[in-house]
């Protein structure tokens, strides 16, 4: 079994899946180890002597159904060799379940070990499901013959995300992925075919217009093809207008939306709810404290009725909610149940330029004058990262955040002297360095790579710092961030 993710998939059509998953990107993560997928034949379980696996439905109806006894006896056999501490999750994929989605995908990853259950004929007996599913899915509004394509569908969705699936260039792609926004059109050489000319803007490289020129074309794209995402963009601009209007204060959730994030969870008057779609953090902002407090009110009953609806899927993930207004903390702690783990300020560097780098770092990754270099950090680089790590997140978030791509680290040589990192939620943030390195300027290099990281992604850097915290506050004060006016609360 693989270290990262290991499928075990349910069917009558073992060999199906096996064609299936062992070519291309999926196949290559097998041999790399980094994904597993074993099809497991429910007919090798079957207790009939004519190795049936099917009968006649019960109060009549056209054609057969799987029994529950081969079913469960095939999953037992998985379940049974998976160690307790592994996060797991039963998937029964059917034209019944919910729709698939990237959201779903990016849920799905966050587990160890996934379980597909493919039926075939009408369907599986009811009682097995009741027992052993815990995610009813399906990937379309149509009926396919089994549900092999559909666990196979879903295994490529989800291995893509598994950490060191995708290679640099890869992953690259994802990041271009704009929410809500279809992507825009592209080309390659030549520059004239079929007397057709690639757009002039391009030829350019003039990256600001560049990227301008493709927002519009995905805007004119959406609004053609994909109306109901359209109106989603456009219901999430109109939250953008309502938090610019302190854009210090608010930077967490403009950036949010602007980095195409968000999900709307719901908006009251000018009070907004916003989930990131990738770490499920939530974002309250209040415009008046009546409109803020019903919107608190809403998620409650509407979080209420997803737990009725998934209650027995035991789903216990730890909520983060974020509040912009101080006087919301109060009525959170009643509505919610949640408690305040910290509250801080948001710096923010505003500017276009990037920062300048001379006598810090140098950007061929060769070593400045001082000996110092910056690089992405690796999944195996964990034992050294954790060894300079002291901070509030805890070392399992740290590693988590290391095995997405998201640390850095100064070097001298081979000697790890500072790291730092992209939060989960998109701030900038995790900046230690080691005691024995203090006064070379590591941090300063650290954070003006990471500025000028973002910047070059498009983004606006900013990351969050306690009061208390005075180091940190003079180093963002020297490069120039600006620090909003109020704090925000960190809910949990
Ligand atoms: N099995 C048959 N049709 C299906 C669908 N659309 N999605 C998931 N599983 C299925």
């Amino acid at each position: 079994m693989a270290e990262g993710m290991n499928f075990h998939v349910l069917t009558l059509f073992p060999e199906m899946i096996m064609q299936g998953v062992t070519t291309s990107i999926t196949g290559r993560a097998m041999e790399q180890g980094t994904i597993s997928v074993e099809a497991v034949n429910i007919r090798d379980f079957t207790k009939n002597k004519h190795r049936k696996v099917d009968d006649y439905t019960y109060g009549g109806g056209a054609g057969m159904l799987m029994q529950a006894q081969p079913v469960y006896d095939a999953y037992a056999s998985v379940a049974e060799k998976i160690p307790s501490d592994r996060k797991k999750r039963v998937i029964y994929v059917t034209p019944q379940g919910t729709p698939f989605c990237q959201a779903m995908a990016e849920d799905l990853a966050k587990n160890d070990e996934l379980i597909f259950l493919c039926g075939h004929y009408e369907g599986i007996d009811e009682r097995v499901l009741e027992e052993v599913v815990t995610d009813y899915v399906s990937i379309g509004d149509y009926v396919l013959t089994g549900g092999e394509l559909a666990a196979m569908v879903m295994i490529d969705a989800i291995s893509r995300l598994v950490p060191g699936v995708l290679n640099n260039e890869e992953s690259a792609e994802t990041e271009s992925f704009h929410g809500n926004l279809l992507e825009y059109p592209q080309y390659s050489r030549p520059k004239v075919w079929h007397d057709k000319e690639v757009p002039e803007v391009l030829l350019s490289g003039n990256t600001k217009n560049i990227r301008k020129w493709r927002l519009e074309q995905s805007i004119v794209r959406t609004k053609e093809r994909r109306p109901d995402l359209y109106a989603k963009y456009e219901e999430l601009q109109s939250c953008l207008e309502v938090l610019k209007k302190n854009k210090l204060n608010n930077i967490d959730m403009i950036e949010l939306i602007q980095r195409g994030r968000a999900i709307l969870i719901g908006r009251r008057g000018g009070s907004i709810l916003l989930k990131d779609a990738n770490s499920g953090v939530l974002f309250h902002y209040a415009d008046d404290p009546k409109s803020g407090e019903e919107l608190l009110q809403l998620y409650s009953e509407q979080r209420t009725a997803v737990v009725q609806q998934y209650g027995s899927q035991g789903r216990t993930q730890e909520v983060y909610l974020i509040l912009h207004q101080q006087e919301m903390v109060s009525h959170a702690k009643e509505i919610l149940g949640v408690e305040e783990i910290m509250s801080c300020y948001q710096k923010v560097y505003t500017r276009k330029e990037s920062l300048p780098i001379t006598g810090l770092y140098r950007l061929d990754g060769q070593p400045a004058d001082s000996g110092l270099f910056i690089r992405k950090l690796g999944q195996a680089e964990e034992n050294a990262v954790l060894s300079i790590y002291t901070g509030v997140d805890g070392a399992s978030y740290v590693k988590k955040c290391l095995d997405h791509g998201n640390m850095y680290g100064a070097f001298f040589g081979d000697e790890l002297a500072g790291i730092m990192g992209i939060h989960e939620d998109g701030s900038l943030g995790m900046l230690q360095v080691k005691p024995s390195f203090q006064g070379r300027k590591v941090a300063k290099a650290l954070e003006t790579y990471l500025i000028n990281l973002v910047i070059s992604w498009g983004w606006i850097p900013y990351g969050q710092v306690e009061e208390d915290n005075e180091i940190s506050w003079r180093l963002q004060e020297s490069l120039g961030l600006y620090t909003s006016k109020d704090k925000i609360y960190w809910m949990r």
